[in-house]
This record gives structure tokens, sequence and C-alpha cells, in this order.
């Protein structure tokens, strides 16, 4: 398989541009006569640059709307609002063979290689689908060898080609989805939680392969997890969310080692550290209540029912995720601020 990237592509450019995202899922009531009574705002507000070549980090709790905000980038879900730009062109309003040529350059590795691979197709047909929906990607005659050449890439024996997924392992299972998304060529893959499913130590195995097909094809990644340290190893910058919204966002050392967002702070101080003395030194932050729902989220900062830091102003004012002179990186937070060494 030949790289994808282009010498005209320049590295560091922006690939993807999100502005203002919003999902908003109606809550109905009524059987006949269904009438909207409210809406989950599953994500509302997104923005944020994704760019060639790099790894984009997406972290946070379990209903935040990770995944929705990766269902919207794949046209799987219709956005209530806002933008994103693919390459210049408009991913939102595109239609025919320009959508066609956007929906191939863009690719998904979903969490669970359990349940996302059919169980009836061999893995062959698995990897070779694409290939039927776009066959342009694949001279005729060409699939199976294509398939095998994927099947080699992602570090599988091209010889099990005939094989059906219960055949394989978790993380071989994985490979077999990686290989399937990396089919058609794409630029950009949206990984939601590739990892989550698999155990700790084959966990590194997979993301080791995704550095490294990212290195040999020119990708750029759009990496969602739970939890900020399966995504320090992986990502260049990371985006952490909550209910519906970016709460910070900043380089790999900026959010590890300069975070000014009391969410991203009580995040990191519940990561293991190996280190013991290191250990001694910081104070973790037990974050109390539960996530409030994103069907009626608090006003203001939607963080301040759980926040050590809440004030008057946040329950009225809304934070902007904005560059202050003090913060050298985007926080919503009006009091945001590097949080001393305990
Ligand atoms: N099709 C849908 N209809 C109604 N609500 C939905 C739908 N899909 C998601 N939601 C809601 O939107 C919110 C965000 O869900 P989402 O799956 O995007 O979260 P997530 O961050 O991926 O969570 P997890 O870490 O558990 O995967 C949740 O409250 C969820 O219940
Ligand atoms: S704006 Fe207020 S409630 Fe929100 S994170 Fe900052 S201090 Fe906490
Ligand atoms: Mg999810």
């Amino acid at each position: 398989m030949t790289p994808t990237a282009s010498p005209t592509k320049v590295r560091g450019e922006t690939i993807l541009s999100v502005d203002n995202l919003v999902k908003h899922f109606p809550i109905t009531q009524g059987v006949l006569f269904k009438k909207q009574v409210g809406a989950v705002k599953a994500v509302d507000g997104v923005s944020f640059e994704l760019r060639r070549g790099e790894t984009l980090g997406v972290v946070g709790e379990s209903g935040c709307g990770k995944s929705t905000l990766a269902r919207l980038l794949m046209r799987l879900e219709k956005p209530t609002a806002g933008r994103a730009t693919l390459e210049g062109k408009d991913l939102f309003r595109s239609s025919g063979a320009e959508l066609r040529r956007l929906r191939r350059n863009m690719q998904m590795v979903m969490q669970d290689p359990y349940t996302s691979l059919n169980p009836r197709m061999t893995v062959g047909d698995i990897i070779g689908e694409p290939f039927d929906i776009h066959p342009e990607a694949a001279p005729k005659g060409s699939k199976r060898r294509r398939v095998q050449e994927l099947l080699d890439v992602v570090g599988l024996n091209p010889e099990h080609v005939n094989r059906y997924p219960h055949q394989f392992s978790g993380g071989q299972r994985q490979r077999i989805g990686i290989a399937r998304a990396l089919a058609l060529r794409p630029e950009i893959i949206v990984c939601d939680e590739p990892v989550s499913a698999l155990d700790v130590s084959i966990q590194a195995q997979v993301i080791n392969l995704l550095e490294q097909l990212q290195d040999e094809f020119g990708l750029s990644y759009i990496f969602i997890a739970h939890d900020l340290s399966v995504v320090r190893h992986i990502s260049d910058r990371v985006a952490v969310m909550y209910l519906g919204k970016i709460a910070e966002i900043g380089t790999e050392q900026e959010i590890y080692e300069r975070a000014t967002h009391p969410y991203t702070q009580a995040l990191l101080s519940a990561v293991p550290v190996p280190d013991p003395d290191a250990r001694d030194d910081r104070k973790i932050i037990r974050l109390t209540g539960d996530v409030p729902s994103p069907a009626d989220p608090p006003s203001g900062c939607r963080f301040r029912t759980r926040c050590w830091k809440a004030q008057d102003i946040c329950a009225t004012k809304e934070p902007h995720a904005v560059l202050r002179a003090a913060d050298p990186h985007p926080s919503a937070c009006h009091f945001a601020e590097v949080r001393p060494a305990a």
C-alpha cells in the first residue's frame, strides 16, 4: 500500500474545522401526536480544528457527547446546528460525488471489536466491503490482493482472509476494524474508544499500531477515550469535554502539565502516577455529585454543580473558551488558572 499524503499536503495545516456544532435529540411525549417536551443536549456548541498528521484526543466522562460528536462528523447523525469544513468543503451541505469523496476521506474505528464485525462475514468480506461501496478504490480483480495487503499492514496473516471474526482474539479483531477503516486510504480516522474493550496488555499494542500507521500513511486521528491516561501517549493535542461542551483544549503538555480548568485538574488528579514521590506530592480532587442530565444542564457554567471553585458568576454567565493573556490555551472557566502543586 502506498502512503496517502502527497507532497502538496502540508503536515500541520488544518484538514478539518468544526464550528459551533450542536446536536439536540428531541424528547417527545404522546403516542399518536408526538409533542416535543425537551431535548437532550448531547453536543452543544463544539468548535475545534484538526491538523494534518496530528492526533487530537477527546476525553470526558460517559454521556458527555463524545460518540455523538464522532457520529456527526461521520454524517451518521444530522446536526441541529453548526458547520464542519473538511479540506475546505462544507461537510454537512455536500452531496453527490463531492459527499462520496469526503466520506471516503474520513473513516471510523468503533469501540467494541466483538460487536462491530458481522459474525457471518469472512474477514476478507468485512475488510473488502468498502470497495463494494467505492469500487473506484480497487481496480477490477484487485480486491482480494488489496484485502491481503491490508491484513499484512495491520500485522495479521494475509492467509487468514477466509476466517470468521470469532476465530480471532479481541486485539486481532480491532486490527481487522483498523484494516477496514484504512481500505479506502482516508486521511482522517475517527477512533471511538478503540482500546476500551481490550485488556490493558493489548491496548498498548493497538495504540502502537495506530501510531505506526499514522507515520506511514500521514493520517490524522480524532482519538476518543474516557480517560486522560489512555490518550496521553498518542495525542498531540487534547480536548476535554463536559456535558456537550469543550471545557479545555490544548497541546499534550498544556493539558497534562498546565491545565487551567477545574474539571481537567480533577480528572488529572485521579490518573495513576507510577512514581511514588510524585504521588505523594499531589492532592486528589474528588468530584462530588453525579454528572447532571444533558436534558437539563446547569445554567451558566455546566460544571458549577461539581466545581469546588464555583462562585455566583458561574451560575449566571457562561464561560467561553477564549484565549486570555494569562492562559496560553483556551479554557472555559471564569477563574482559569494553573493549579499550584500541592
Ligand atoms: N439517538 C439518541 N437519542 C437520544 N439521546 C441520545 C442518542 N444518542 C445519544 N444520546 C444521549 O446523548 C448523550 C451523549 O451520548 P454519547 O453516546 O455521545 O456520550 P459518550 O460521551 O460517547 O458516552 P460514553 O463514554 O458512555 O460512550 C447521552 O445523554 C445519551 O444518552
Ligand atoms: S466557571 Fe466557575 S464553576 Fe465553571 S469551572 Fe470555572 S470556577 Fe468552576
Ligand atoms: Mg461513546
